[in-house]
């Protein structure tokens, strides 16, 4: 029997691989950060062979710290950054431009003509997406008609389009497998998700020959092996999911109405909703969590675009800390933020409020503001954020979560995490394993294979770290939201011409 299961989870800034073992216990652990390419104000791009290259450095090395064999594998999950949007020539697999990334807002007005055009609700119905520059269709659309001989190229069978797992898939096959799963597929604004197929009428208007899509597969299934030059032996590919619905899996949120948010570059919000699509009216989003077993779960989105890149810019490009590490303890050397409020809109609002052209805003500066007080707004705006995000979710559903349960990088800031109990006045629930996304991977790909076989067997390894539990004046509350909602305001159409 193999020892472990294999997570490859492709980010937005860095590449991971996690071998987990039966109980969901990580077993080795490697990480790499990738380039981040801004050639223009609002853009942002990576290098697809670079993704690939690290990717395979993550995974030789994770093995070979614990000395495991290709046959100690027993499978390998792929989850990812969802919409970064790579097209690559099929014959020599040389992409034909940098990925364009899903934060990237070159589309933004194009997206606008095709509201003009009357269109929102035809893609809402057919795709449960907003028309925004964030998904992958007119990133495609981009391509094909601004590099060079691209859209001949494509309509001649030489170009094949893929989001991250997609194109690992293609890179750990040695080009025998183009396929992509329903949940990475309902992110390209081109899946019509009621009939989880590409849609025709979707295709002609945004001019995307079909014959450059990956063919849409369920979550977990057995994809294809790695090719034996690749990682030393043949080993399936059994689950692949975007990084946001694998972490509501790793949660096991199995159940309608169960929910997580996810604290990486973004913060993703999500509820599993049942396997019948609930369309939002408070601007969420409509997607696939994942396709098992014959059936096909949906969950409703908040995607919020910046929540740990904010801390990122504190300490890269503000440089007001050395470490994501050192945030919780400059944040609590004041006792409020001063009135100052920070709007991380970097590239643009997302939900609940989606204006492509809202950039990142500072108010309420005045004299006595430190670099403490920017410091815990910057923080404090990841869970306003969520807490729009969850006020449109109780909205659309008309469920009030009993709780929530949090991931990812930023998680493990117990200030934070406060915080966001205190405002969205439940209790939030931190796991033992906050590494949710790679083992939702994991599990996707475990019980492909028989690795697991259930999903009760699944849940036994989920376990509470901490529970915050809300503690907030409610008239505290109150004011604070209202100058929050006063804050997000000044932050709309700053870049429209
Ligand atoms: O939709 C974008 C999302 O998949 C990015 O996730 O973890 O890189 O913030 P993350």
């Amino acid at each position: 029997m193999s020892k472990y299961v294999m997570a490859l989870d492709a980010g937005t800034t860095s590449n991971r691989c996690i071998l987990f073992n039966k109980k969901g216990e990580i077993c080795s652990v490697t990480q790499r950060e990738f380039t981040q390419h801004f050639p223009k104000p609002g853009w942002v791009e990576h290098d697809a062979d670079e993704i690939w290259a690290s990717m395979l450095g993550v995974a030789v090395e994770a093995m070979n710290i614990i000395g495991a064999e290709p046959s100690d594998i027993a499978a390998i999950g792929i989850t990812n950054q969802r919409e970064t949007t790579i097209v690559w020539d099929k014959n020599t697999g040389d992409p034909i431009c940098h990925a364009i990334v899903w934060q990237c807002r070159r589309t933004a007005e194009f997206c606008d003509s095709l509201k003009e055009k009357g269109l929102t609700e035809k893609f809402r119905q057919k795709t449960g997406l907003v028309l925004d520059a964030y998904f992958s269709g007119t990133k495609i659309r981009w391509i094909l008609d601004n590099v060079p001989k691209a859209r001949e190229r494509a309509e001649r069978g030489e170009l094949l389009f893929g989001t991250v797992e997609t194109w690992l898939i293609w890179k750990l096959t040695k080009g025998a497998v183009h396929v992509t799963d329903y949940s990475n597929a309902s992110r390209t604004m081109l899946f019509n998700i009621n009939t989880l197929d590409w849609d025709d009428e979707i295709l002609e208007e945004l001019q995307i020959p079909r014959c450059m899509l990956p063919t849409p597969k369920p979550s977990s299934c057995i994809y294809g092996e790695t090719d034996p030059s690749v990682l030393g032996g043949a080993i399936p590919i059994a689950g692949a999911a975007g990084d946001q619905q694998s972490a509501l899996f790793g949660q096991t949120c199995f159940k309608p109405g169960d929910a997580k948010n996810t604290y990486g570059t973004g913060c993703f919000l999500l509820m599993n909703t049942g396997e019948k699509p609930v369309f939002s009216n408070n601007g969420l989003v409509t997607t696939i969590a994942w396709g098992l077993d014959g059936k096909v779960t949906y969950a409703l989105e908040g995607s919020i675009f910046v929540a740990g890149a904010a801390i990122q810019w504190l300490r890269d490009e503000l440089r007001l800390i050395d470490s994501a590490d050192d945030c919780e303890y400059m944040a609590k050397k004041v006792k409020n933020t001063n009135g100052c409020y920070v709007v991380p809109a970097f590239t643009g609002l997302g939900a609940p409020y989606w204006d492509q052209y809202a950039r990142g805003t500072i108010v309420g500066l005045t004299r006595g503001v430190n670099k403490y007080h920017i410091i815990r707004a910057t923080l404090e705006s990841l869970a306003y954020q969520a807490y729009d995000v969850l006020t449109a979710m109780k909205a659309d559903s008309d469920i009030n979560l009993a709780s929530l349960k949090v991931d990812g990088g930023a998680s493990a800031n117990n200030f934070l995490m406060q915080t966001q109990a205190d405002l969205i006045n439940a209790p939030v629930h931190r796991p033992v394993c906050v590494e949710t996304t790679a083992m939702g991977a994991a599990y996707l790909a475990g019980l492909a294979v028989g690795y697991w076989n259930s999903l009760e067997e699944i849940k036994e390894n989920w376990a509470i770290d901490q529970i915050f539990e809300p503690s907030i004046d409610p008239e505290v509350r109150e004011k604070k939201l209202k100058g929050w909602h006063k804050a997000v305001k000044y932050s709309f159409d700053w870049a429209k011409e």
